[in-house]
């Protein structure tokens, strides 16, 4: 019913673009950090390309600007599709699409010349901050203007992941970089000490749970039905999931400062919020899952489908491994190790990077009104996508647990079996693995490039929707 004139899809595609753009690049990035811990040469002595500095550029790129984009994208679209109404003032959104990538460019150009506040995942230096603010709270206006003018009564659930991702966020960073500016570019924690470090970790722990969970769920429970054509399996789940969630989540931040400063009891209750927290993380994902019964044979023939339900069964994988790793003696052995670094990649590939993708499938030849140039390219790109997950966690697994279990080695007489340099030693084949699975992941984002240039650039009619391949 619906025509372009009805909704705003300028900032949908303009975000959907960089989606596809900033994914490339920070995955670039990741690439040549992942290359240089293998072959530290390739820092080549120069201070704006050591691995201290393009690291934070390649988690903030990553997370932020393709991660970022994909969610403005797609929950202005949701937005307007499940309330039947136009975006909230057009103008505001233009200067959330300008103003987000402003934050992005700044933050290119600071962290290789080493400007930064040292906060894991909240590296920007304060006046970058500042228009972080002004972006996240006219996004708030945009999207929840949105809601206040829906034609449709009934709010649906993939919003109140979406609208749950802005508040917190909103909240989190306000209160994380609360800082005292000393100069232009440079500003100090308002907290000391363990408090900052509680502070960051309730920060960092919940853009987890809300940039990289509760917005990307919201996703999930748009696009699958939408691409499964069929009902989400349980509605009263999905809501149950929702709320119960958003009270686990907002706790389980210790469970990243066990064996610290921190006061003990602070420890054991992010520890046991983290083991709550499998439940309703297992409850989306069997939602999301099972939202396929009666239809499972489509998996056999529509790849987006299958970027779509391999994210989900990634995200039940990373949120059965975060709790374990959230038990203090498991997480006295993971803790420092590539074994946390593989668990990060199979949420943020896995999980976060598939059903981005997935959704860009979708969406991206509707808001240009055009044909996918080649269903056959999905499917190559879902394959090469997988086997470079694949290979950069499995590699991170077991080069996590040999460092742990080799840091902790001691010999009868108390002293240590291996020195740190044989550690070091011992990864050096998986870095090889991982920087292979990680070239070819960025190989398949290549091909998803090419593919939807020629989508929007080609003459393909317009459809409302991807044919299945003949069976
Ligand atoms: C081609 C794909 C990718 C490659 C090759 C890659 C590589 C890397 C490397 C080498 C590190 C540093 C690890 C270390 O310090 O030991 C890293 C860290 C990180 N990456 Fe990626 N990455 C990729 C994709 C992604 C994506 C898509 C996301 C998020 C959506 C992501 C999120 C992160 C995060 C959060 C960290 C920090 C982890 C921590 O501090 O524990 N990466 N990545
Ligand atoms: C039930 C859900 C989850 C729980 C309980 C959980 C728990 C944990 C634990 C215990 C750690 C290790 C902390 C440390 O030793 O320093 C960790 C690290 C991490 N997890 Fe998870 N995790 C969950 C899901 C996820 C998902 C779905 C993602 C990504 C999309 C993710 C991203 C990360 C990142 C980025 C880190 C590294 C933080 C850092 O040190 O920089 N987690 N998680």
């Amino acid at each position: 019913m619906a025509t372009q004139d009805t909704y705003n899809y300028t900032v949908v595609r303009q975000f959907a673009i960089m989606t596809v753009i900033w994914g490339i690049v920070g995955m670039l990035v990741g690439v040549l950090i992942a290359a240089q811990m293998a072959w530290p040469v390739l820092n080549f002595d120069i201070p704006w390309l050591t691995f201290s500095r393009l690291r934070p550029l390649h988690t903030n790129a990553v997370i932020f600007a393709f991660g970022g984009c994909a969610l403005f994208a797609t929950s202005y679209y949701v937005v307007q599709r499940t309330c039947h109404v136009r975006l909230f003032c057009d103008k505001l959104a233009a200067f959330t699409f300008w103003g987000w990538q402003a934050v992005i460019v700044s933050a290119a150009v600071t962290l290789p010349l080493g400007i930064t506040s040292s906060k894991e995942y909240a590296e920007l230096e304060w006046p970058i901050d500042v228009l972080i603010t002004l972006v996240w709270v006219a996004y708030a206006v945009v999207f929840f203007g949105t809601l206040v003018k829906r034609k449709v009564a009934h709010i649906y659930v993939a919003n109140w992941f979406y609208g749950a991702f802005i508040l917190t966020i909103a909240v989190l960073h306000l209160f994380n970089s609360a800082a005292l500016p000393v100069s232009l570019w440079k500003s100090y924690s308002a907290y000391a000490g363990v408090q900052d470090a509680m502070v960051q970790w309730w920060y960092g722990h919940n853009a987890v749970g809300f940039f990289l969970t509760a917005g990307f769920l919201g996703i999930m429970y748009y696009f699958i039905p939408k691409q499964a054509e069929r009902p989400v399996y349980s509605y009263r789940l999905s809501v149950v999931h929702f709320w119960a969630l958003a009270f686990t989540y907002i706790w389980a931040g210790p469970h990243h400062l066990h064996y610290t400063a921190l006061p003990d009891w602070a420890q054991s209750l992010g520890m046991v919020f983290s083991l709550i927290l499998l439940a309703p993380s297992w409850g989306g994902m069997i939602n999301g899952i099972m939202t396929l019964s009666g239809a499972w044979e489509k998996l056999r023939t529509d790849p987006i489908l299958k970027f779509l339900i391999v994210s989900v069964s990634f995200y039940g994988m990373s949120t059965f491994e975060g709790p374990m790793m959230s038990i203090k003696t498991v997480n006295a052995l993971s803790h420092y190790t590539d074994w946390t670094i593989g668990h990060v990649h199979s949420g943020a590939l896995g999980w976060v990077a598939m059903v981005s993708i997935g959704a860009m499938y979708y969406l991206i030849p509707r808001l240009f009104g055009r044909k996918i140039h080649s269903v056959k390219l999905i499917e190559t790109h879902f394959w090469v996508a997988t086997i470079g997950i694949v290979l950069y966690i499995t590699s991170m697994w077991i080069s996590g647990v040999m460092q742990g279990l080799m840091w902790r080695a001691v010999n009868p007489d108390g002293t240590l079996t291996y020195s740190f340099v044989e550690s070091v030693q011992a990864m050096h084949p998986y870095y090889i693995v991982r920087f292979l699975g990680g070239a070819v992941f960025l190989s398949g984002m290549l091909v998803m490039a090419y593919n939807l240039w020629k989508t929007i650039a080609g003459a393909r009619p317009a459809v409302a929707a991807i044919p299945a391949p003949a069976h």
